[in-house]
């Protein structure tokens, strides 16, 4: 812990150095090992396997957390059909709305312990999991809640009628706040659900089930079991599962959707991005250059709405690049728990493999490279903040997402050079614009196709608004009033 007198002080080699600021984790209860969370209790993998989770910031282990088989997905179905047919949807709107709120509360109350959970589970920055993730998760179980009794007023004219038991499988950046968006709205609607969290960043999904049993929701409601893609594979692939709704990759997403294919089950994925951040002459610079920062290195990229891509207007591409490399040398990269640092660990070693082939991969096609250099601690996965200049649209690391704090950036003349470039890819889930012209911010709107347009900002979200993708980012939406439809057959 810093004594405030010292936190701060000037190195003349370095420039300014933080005093080392780490959140305490005394507080934290991880248990050893962790059973599937099915009917309203924990118990064993009929398979008797586990696998561990680690903290990717040290390579220590956390827990050992249960391999879901097929068998383990049968029991964890059919206790949510049980509850659905029996309890849930018969239950008053009204009430599951108390229950909802009351996950809410309980995730408001723990969530110093569910944000240090995070960050070690996963390598965020405290900052991040403490200011974002946290409580716009709860923000979402709040939002929700309000909508149960609600229904007939969101869907005017029609009897909306909820779908039955859900399957929902999700990534490990966001890990807790994606369990918020498929959960809550699932729940508010009236169907019961399976969730899958991602085997990398299992602890705050097992945390959020004792919130639910404190919650006292019915059993089976709410069944949370881990376990790797083939856990994965056989929630999508259970006759008795009506919708499926998956957070993840492209490649992965396609699978489902090849498996659903015929059958009558509903879906919605939200898959990757390569959005383009758009910077015009006539920007705030400066804010600006936050702006770039916050949308791709923010997670260490682990963001699939992270703008990727940076386009900016060539009579200014020189000044905004000098600044961004200058503030790149200020970002702390290194032990996620303590409060400086910007850019934590990447998730797991096999994510970092990816960045790194694009890192030799952009080298080797010819674009420019430039790291801001600094320290990272020895053990643990670490990736400085990197920029590609020189870059073509043909090349890999402008056309695909690398899901790490790497960005491209590119040069345009005119605003429909700039949207025609913003378009030039197979994704469409987000985009931003920087500019002091309202006009311009509608023209560029109107004519990017992707599912958001950020104006003078980036990566901020709202359980209000929905969220989701064009192209291969993705099918249907979620937040808002859309994520409730997702959730209802409409009559
Ligand atoms: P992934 O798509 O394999 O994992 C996401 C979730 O899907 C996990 O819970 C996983 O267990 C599950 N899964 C895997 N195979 C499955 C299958 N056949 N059927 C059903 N569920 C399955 O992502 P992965 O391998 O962790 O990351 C690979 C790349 O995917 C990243 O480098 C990144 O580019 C992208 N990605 C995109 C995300 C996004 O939010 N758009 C999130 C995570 C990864
Ligand atoms: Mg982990």
């Amino acid at each position: 812990m810093s004594d405030g007198k010292n936190a701060i002080k000037l190195n003349y080699d370095t420039g300014w150095e933080y005093a080392a600021a780490p959140e305490s984790t005394d507080h934290i209860n991880i248990n050893d090992r962790y059973e599937l969370f099915i009917d309203g209790k924990f118990t064993a993998p009929k398979s008797g396997a586990y696998f561990d989770t680690i903290n990717p910031a040290n390579e220590k282990t956390l827990a050992s957390v249960a391999q879901a088989s097929k068998a383990d997905v049968n029991r964890a179905v059919k206790a949510a059909r049980g509850a659905y047919d029996n309890v849930w949807s018969k239950m008053k709107a009204a009430e599951r709305g108390k229950y909802i709120y009351r996950i809410a509360r309980i995730i408001q109350e723990r969530a110093r312990e569910f944000a240090v959970i995070e960050s070690m589970d996963g390598g965020k920055p405290i900052r991040e999991a403490r200011d974002v993730d946290i409580p716009l998760a709860a923000a979402h179980f709040f939002y929700y809640a309000g909508w149960a009794d609600k229904l007939d007023y969101a869907f005017p004219q029609k009897t909306p009628k909820p779908l039955g038991v859900a399957g929902q499988i999700i990534p490990w950046n966001f890990p807790l706040l994606m369990a918020a968006w498929k959960i809550a709205p699932a729940l508010a609607c009236g169907n019961t659900v399976v969730l899958k969290p991602a085997e990398t960043t299992p602890l705050t999904a097992l945390k959020l089930a004792e919130v639910i049993q404190a919650a006292d929701l019915p059993p089976g409601v709410v069944n949370i079991i881990t376990g790797d893609g083939s856990t994965g594979a056989a929630i999508v692939d259970h006759d008795d599962i009506d919708k499926v709704a998956f957070t993840g990759s492209t490649d992965v997403g396609r699978i489902i959707q090849r498996a659903l294919a015929g059958t009558d089950k509903k879906y919605t994925l939200e898959l990757g991005g390569k959005a383009a951040n758009i910077i015009f002459e006539d920007a705030p610079i400066d804010q600006a250059v936050e702006g770039i920062v916050n949308a791709i290195f923010f997670n260490q990229g682990h963001v699939c709405c992270a703008g990727s891509r940076l386009l900016v207007q060539e009579s200014v591409a020189k000044e905004v690049i000098t600044k961004l490399k200058e503030r790149m040398q200020t970002l702390v990269v290194g032990d996620p728990l303590d409060k400086n640092t910007d850019i934590g660990a990447i998730n797991s070693a096999a994510q970092l493999e990816r960045i790194n082939d694009y890192l030799a991969l952009g080298q080797k096609e010819g674009a420019e490279m430039y790291q801001a250099g600094g320290k990272t601690p020895k053990k643990g996965y670490w990736c400085q903040p990197t920029l590609f200049t020189d870059v073509a649209q043909s090349h890999r690391v402008v056309r695909e997402e690398i899901f790490g704090p790497v960005l491209a950036i590119q040069t345009f003349r005119t605003l429909d050079e700039a949207v025609s470039k913003a378009n030039n890819t197979q994704y469409g889930l987000s985009g931003g614009v920087w500019t002091d012209k309202g006009a311009k911010i509608f023209k560029v709107g109107q004519n990017i196709r992707a599912g958001v347009i950020w104006a003078n900002t980036f990566n901020k979200f709202d359980p209000t608004s929905p969220f989701g993708g064009y192209k291969e980012s993705g099918v249907g939406r979620e937040g808002g009033l859309h994520g409730l439809s997702a959730y209802v057959n409409l009559h």
